[in-house]
């Protein structure tokens, strides 16, 4: 039988390099990225580059930069130095606010609802971040008010998308932890992406939350959403990655497809602690 011999671009070698933008299917550019804390160097010169459509995971042992990545991609964030360019756009000095206009949307780690407010109202934020009268304004006249209903319909579908049709009038902080993610990934989704940063959304789920994300995650590009994936479920991220780029200490040490990092010996000492001299003499 035919044995595919596809080789996708990885850190050693690969394609030449292709230096476009959005016209070449480049979503997401990064550049020489670093941003430290004092001495802790949390991202530490990085760079890779996201190509439209796909789930790109960025994955890395505790503390290796990847929520700083996005936070600083996200612009909570200012860059140490390098460039962040999103659909040929350098946005890299860019408030947080106009990011999400310009097609970033992201989750938290630690998730953030308001608990005490219905679920649908967490998403409807989301969507307030897109919308011209915005959150603050909603009652102000008549337009807004159209505006809003609008805006709770958009709520609505978001929540049907993840799977959430119905839990709309439950009190957030009611809801499983599982459960509270989904509605995330909704206001996330309520706030029309381009590219959608996912900080760790499998954690804390149990397996039949966890394979609902993963429909929800294959859902959400085939509406031609683009991914990047934060994530320590390892059987999550293999099976769903079209490509994955490895963090260690900061910096970037390999790259690849799934089957490709997975099989990289300096991923494999990264995560079980090996001695890098070890690695080079496994190498030969
Ligand atoms: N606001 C901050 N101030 C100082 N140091 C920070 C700050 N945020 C992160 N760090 C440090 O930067 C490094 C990277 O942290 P980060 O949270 O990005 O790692 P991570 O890969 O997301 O880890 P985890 O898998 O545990 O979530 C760590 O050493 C961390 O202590
Ligand atoms: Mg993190």
């Amino acid at each position: 039988m035919t044995s595919s011999s596809t080789r996708v671009s990885a850190v050693h070698g690969g394609d030449a390099a292709t230096t476009g933008s959005a016209a070449s299917g480049v979503v997401l550019k990064i550049e020489s990225l670093s941003k430290h804390f004092g001495g802790v160097k949390a991202v530490d010169d990085v760079s890779f580059e996201i190509q439209a459509g796909h789930i790109h995971s960025l994955i890395g042992p505790n503390g290796s930069g990847k929520s700083t990545m996005i936070n600083v991609l996200t612009g909570l964030y200012d860059a140490t130095s390098g460039k962040i360019t999103l659909l040929g756009k350098d946005i890299t000095r860019n408030k947080p606010h106009d990011r999400v206009s310009a097609g970033l949307g992201r989750t938290f780690q630690n998730i953030r609802l308001f608990k005490e407010m219905p679920v649908l109202d967490n998403v409807m934020i989301g969507r307030h971040a897109r919308t011209r009268s915005g959150f603050f304004r909603v009652l102000a006249s008549p337009a807004a008010r159209k505006e809003d209903l609008a805006t709770r319909e958009r709520a609505l579908d978001e929540l049907e998308f993840v799977g959430m049709g119905g839990a709309g009038d439950l009190l957030a902080g009611g809801l499983s932890y599982g459960r509270q993610r989904l509605v995330e990934i909704a206001r996330a989704l309520a706030t029309d992406p381009t590219l959608l940063l996912l900080d760790e959304p499998a954690a804390g789920l149990n397996p039949a939350e966890t394979e609902q994300l993963d429909v929800v995650l294959r859902n959400i590009v085939k509406r031609g959403i683009t991914v990047m994936l934060v994530e320590h479920d390892m059987n999550l991220v293999m099976a769903i990655s079209d490509h994955l780029t490895v963090l260690n200490f900061g910096k970037k040490i390999a790259e690849g497809r799934p089957e490709e990092v997975q099989a990289d010996p300096h991923v494999i000492s990264a995560y079980l602690g090996t001695d890098e001299a070890e690695v080079e003499d496994a190498q030969g």
